[in-house]
């Protein structure tokens, strides 16, 4: 027998929250884990611009044949023109290129293989804490990963003078992982200032950013959440981008992301989109094709972007008003996460809530309350509601006696 030495994975960190979720009979269990919004009745909705984009896609679609491998030439430029602004000079340079990947994790992996193909040398080097994946997709691909310090303990705050302290010590040609907004899972992020200096230093050192940009339009809004790619690009040759589309389209599972490379001259990001096109090939051959062609058509309508981005801020409202709620609650229960009190809940941006609950009372709060919470202590405010936040308080008074 072949297989008969193969034992058993350990759950994933995140997903496999949500399965012990769905097999726990509690009928009062709370599934705070996975990063997913959900609206007031506390159920996922599908945004009324994608609805009618896919009313659109369902009269004019005529073929399901296969789509270049990095995707179409529509949905690559609408992913440029949501990144860096529709006037921007890189669109249309070649300087820029982006290929339509299976959500951002399919993105991170596509770099992953590139580097690990062209750029053997290389370690990504991952913030302290950092998104429970991450580590996982860059040693699948072989990639070496470090890690650099990025957040403050005893503050609740950003550690800035540690992340530049560290960026200069990371030789030349390394990658560092940077999160684009609302930064996962501490929700805490670098000033528009702190951007433009980490920009300076990384290229000072001639080190390549890599930017995770999962919640564009999470913390203020499409244009102000790029801040911090604005500040890279203008300093640094080379910055690499993976986005991804699940969270600000809600496109969850139809896995829509992409992979964008911008270097300082058209024959370099020639060079290395062939290089990823090759990865791409490899791996899953060409993306999935409905989810892009919902956010190209949102993307090129003057009309449906403005719905979404609406419906965009009526989202990123309502977590910030469960924030508010949440925080009023456990104020109000005199539970407090830190000794400072609870307001540095209320400074974090986009869905989630870095509760610094430990992990044993993480653990008691799933057994003995049915509320999940990932492992970190990261809360998904965007799973709260009016209903369940009282109950959400109560268990975690429950968990700190
Ligand atoms: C999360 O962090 O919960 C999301 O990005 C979903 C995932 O794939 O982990």
């Amino acid at each position: 027998m072949l297989l008969q030495n193969v034992t058993m994975a350990p759950p994933d960190p995140i997903l496999g929250l949500t399965e012990a979720f769905n097999n726990d009979a509690n009928p009062d269990k709370i599934n705070l884990s996975v990063g997913v919004f959900k609206d007031a009745d506390g159920r996922t909705p599908i945004l009324p611009s994608v609805k009618e984009a896919e009313r659109r896609l369902l009269e004019t679609e005529s073929s399901k044949g296969y789509k270049p491998i990095p995707g179409t030439a529509e949905y690559q430029q609408a992913v440029q023109r949501l990144l860096f602004g529709a006037d921007n000079e890189l669109i249309g340079s070649g300087k820029a290129a982006t290929c339509h990947t299976p959500g951002g994790t399919g993105g991170l992996r596509v770099v992953g293989d590139f580097l690990k193909n062209n750029e053997p040398n290389a370690t990504v080097w991952l913030s302290d804490p950092t998104w429970a994946n991450h580590n996982a997709i860059f040693e699948a691909a072989g990639v070496p990963t470090k890690v650099y310090p990025y957040f403050d303990r005893q503050t609740n705050a950003l550690d800035f003078d540690a992340i530049s302290e560290a960026i200069d010590a990371i030789p030349a040609g390394d990658v560092i992982l940077l999160h684009g907004c609302c930064h996962n899972p501490t929700g805490v992020d670098p000033t528009p200032e702190q951007w433009k200096t980490i920009g300076k230093h990384l290229a000072a050192k001639e080190v390549i950013p890599l930017l995770d940009f999962a919640y564009q339009g999470f913390a203020n809004g499409i244009r102000d959440d790029a801040a911090g790619m604005r500040a890279l690009l203008a300093q640094c040759p080379e910055v690499l981008i993976c986005s991804s589309f699940s969270k600000n389209f809600g496109l969850y599972c139809e896995r829509t992301g992409a992979f964008t490379v911008v270097t300082e001259s058209t024959d370099i990001t020639a060079n290395v989109f062939s290089q990823v096109k090759a990865c791409i090939r490899r791996n899953y051959s060409n993306p999935p094709a409905h989810g892009g062609a919902v956010v190209s058509t949102i993307l090129d309508d003057d009309e449906l972007r403005e719905q979404w981005e609406k419906e965009l801020a009526t989202m990123r409202e309502r977590i910030n008003t469960m924030r508010q709620r949440f925080v009023d609650a456990l104020n109000a229960k005199d539970v407090q996460l830190s000794t400072a009190g609870n307001d540095f809940i209320v400074q974090q941006r986009g869905m989630f809530s870095f509760s610094r609950l430990t992990r044993e009372q993480v653990d008691t709060l799933r057994e003995k309350f049915a509320v999940y919470i990932v492992g970190s202590g990261r809360i998904n405010v965007a799973g709260m509601t009016e209903t369940n936040i009282p109950r959400i308080v109560d268990a975690i008074a429950g968990v700190m006696t």
